[in-house]
């Protein structure tokens, strides 16, 4: 009776999985905070995105991952048409074509040696107006690269508009922007930060959200909206329900929801010492995530949750 009456499902084709990339690797990495995860290499990568087209996920989210000594205070590393990420969207796109919605992370965080999501101006801030100029040609090199959709998560103000010119200039209205809309400054990044290996001292309180506040939300919907985003996100998802069911029930573009490194790690770590169901637990936080709203979900457990909901 309750399958019969349930007013939320979880689809496969609900699930985005994001995945790491990491240069210069022969064997993937595990990621220390985050179980079960790992920095991939090439090969990996592209095995991962075929069993991801398996079990019925409909996108995968790239991260990249430069070698050390790549970083740089500008993140040159991203806007290299031969840099990781842009080898691994060339790589999962020749693996699985059009079968997987092939995203990537928009971002200058992963390939800066101060690990800011921006450039920094002579007092070492974020220089917002600066960073955009990035992030257009950041934009230019990802869809040359194949992406299908880009996901700019720096929330520098004026980010989805200036993407949206740049992909204009090179003709690439086919390119969708998934704008990371909704972005609080979260201790729930905390495990990410192995993942990609970030050096970040400090924190993005100047770019980022501040937790205490929701209707600023609205205010950065509207402003995405108008500059042309074509799908929101709301992140981290788990303890911003609140925010993301005011988001879903304003607008009518697709809304997707982040569950970040730290919902997954909180789970796994718990899991780990018996102290809660796994894989009920893991269910139920994505079932609440749809329930709130959101269209598509982003999860470390992608693969395997749309394995199991298929079998
Ligand atoms: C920025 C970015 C971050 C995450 C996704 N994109 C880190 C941050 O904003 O601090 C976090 C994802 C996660 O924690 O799972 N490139």
């Amino acid at each position: 009776m309750r399958r019969m009456v349930a007013e939320t499902r979880l689809h496969p084709a609900d699930l985005i999985l994001p995945a790491f990339v990491r240069e210069g690797v022969s064997a993937p990495v595990p990621i220390g905070t985050m179980p079960g995860v790992v920095q991939h290499t090439r090969d990996s990568l592209r095995a991962a995105a075929v069993e991801a087209v398996a079990a019925g996920v409909s996108g995968i989210m790239l991260f990249g991952v430069p070698e050390e000594g790549k970083k740089d205070a500008l993140g040159t590393a991203g806007t290299d048409p031969d840099g990781i990420l842009q080898v691994a969207l060339r790589d999962v796109r020749a693996e699985v074509g059009d079968e997987l919605i092939v995203m990537s992370d928009l971002c200058l965080d992963e390939f800066t040696d101060h690990g800011h999501c921006g450039v920094l101006d002579t007092d070492g801030r974020v220089d917002n107006d600066a960073t955009l100029e990035r992030y257009a040609e950041m934009a230019q090199v990802q869809a040359d690269a194949g992406a299908h959709v880009v996901g700019p998560s720096g929330m520098m103000d004026g980010q989805i508009g200036v993407v949206r010119d740049a992909l204009d200039q090179i003709d690439r209205d086919d390119v969708a922007i998934l704008a990371y809309t909704v972005k609080y400054a979260s201790a729930f990044y905390g495990p990410f930060r192995e993942a990609v290996g970030s050096s970040l001292k400090g924190d993005r309180k100047t770019y980022q959200q501040d937790p205490a506040n929701a209707r600023e939300s609205l205010r950065e919907l509207a402003l995405d909206l108008e500059e042309g985003a074509d799908m929101v996100m709301v992140k981290p998802a788990g303890p911003y329900l609140d925010v993301l069911a005011k988001v879903a029930q304003a607008v009518e573009v697709p809304v997707a929801a982040y569950q970040i490194s730290g919902e997954y790690a909180m789970v796994e770590a718990a899991a780990e010492r018996g102290w809660i169901d796994r894989d009920r637990a893991i269910l139920e936080s994505l079932l609440g995530i749809k329930r709130a709203g959101a269209n598509m979900i982003l999860t470390y457990w992608a693969t395997e949750v749309a394995r199991g909901l298929r079998g």
